[in-house]
């Protein structure tokens, strides 16, 4: 039987790199966008949405953390742009807004929380190293989360250290990336070491196994997808030059 061609682009999928160099170059479609934390307004992505959702009943997080900002359209980043250049400065900006077209908040993938205070800081909110903020922070891999700008990486991030600023990579990336202190630049780097079919990279927890390869732009997708096994897979574009194949070897997603 023959399978219809896989569609993909590099430019789409959870482990997109957005950051100064590599513009989100893809169309989200509001049907893929939905509301986080009640009625507060802020979107995400379905799939991430669905994830930071469950990681907050587990700790009933939405006490105490409130989200600050999710999607924005390249518009809306502009506008924060402007405003923060003129209130605070080139200096200041380029530290902790990106490039209108190169925001991570375009993706959908991304959140910023803060504790729930009267006064809410919406370029800086607080999300310490502490209480709920914290317990958030330590579980949020296991549901595909990063913080995205941590401290020490800045030349690598391109941004300030950011705590309140996470980001849905998907799973296992997420764990992958924190017991390796990787940020997602890093972790493009690395999973490049495992190209697919020659070296792929298996990522053993709790008894189970997951196939992690690195496919170039130029791959045979169809190929890759026609030994598929049977098994649960996702891939993910990397917004420069190729792709990211995960497969979960034991049959569970
Ligand atoms: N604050 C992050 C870097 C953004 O503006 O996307
Ligand atoms: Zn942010």
């Amino acid at each position: 039987m023959r399978t219809a061609a896989v569609k993909c682009s590099v430019y789409s999928g959870s482990l997109i790199l957005v950051n100064g160099p590599h513009p989100f170059r893809s169309t989200l479609s509001p049907h893929f966008l939905t509301a986080v934390g009640g009625d507060s307004g802020v979107l995400m992505e379905r799939r991430a949405a669905a994830l930071l959702s469950m990681l907050m009943k587990e700790i009933g997080g939405w006490k105490e953390i409130v989200p600050v900002s999710g999607w924005r359209s390249q518009e809306e980043q502009q506008g924060i742009w402007d405003k923060s250049m003129e209130e605070n400065g080139a200096g200041f900006t380029k530290k902790y807004v990106a490039l209108p077209g190169h925001s991570e908040h375009e993706t959908g993938l991304a959140i910023d929380l803060g504790l729930r205070r009267e006064k809410l800081d919406f370029i800086r909110p607080s999300f310490p190293y502490s209480g709920i903020c914290e317990t958030f922070r330590q579980r949020a891999a296991r549901y595909g989360f990063i913080e995205r700008y941590p401290a020490g990486k800045e030349d690598i991030t391109g941004i300030a250290q950011e705590p309140w600023h996470f980001r849905y990579v998907g799973m296992p990336h997420g764990e992958i990336m924190a017991e390796q202190g990787l940020t997602l630049e890093e972790y493009h780097l690395f999973l490049r070491q495992f190209p697919f079919r020659e070296n792929p990279l298996i990522y053993r927890k709790g008894g189970r196994r997951i196939e992690i390869s690195y496919l170039s732009a130029e791959s045979d997708l169809d190929g890759a997808f026609a030994d598929e096994r049977g098994l649960p897979r996702t891939l993910s574009g990397n917004n420069a030059d190729g792709y990211v194949l995960t497969t979960w070897l034991d049959g569970r997603a």
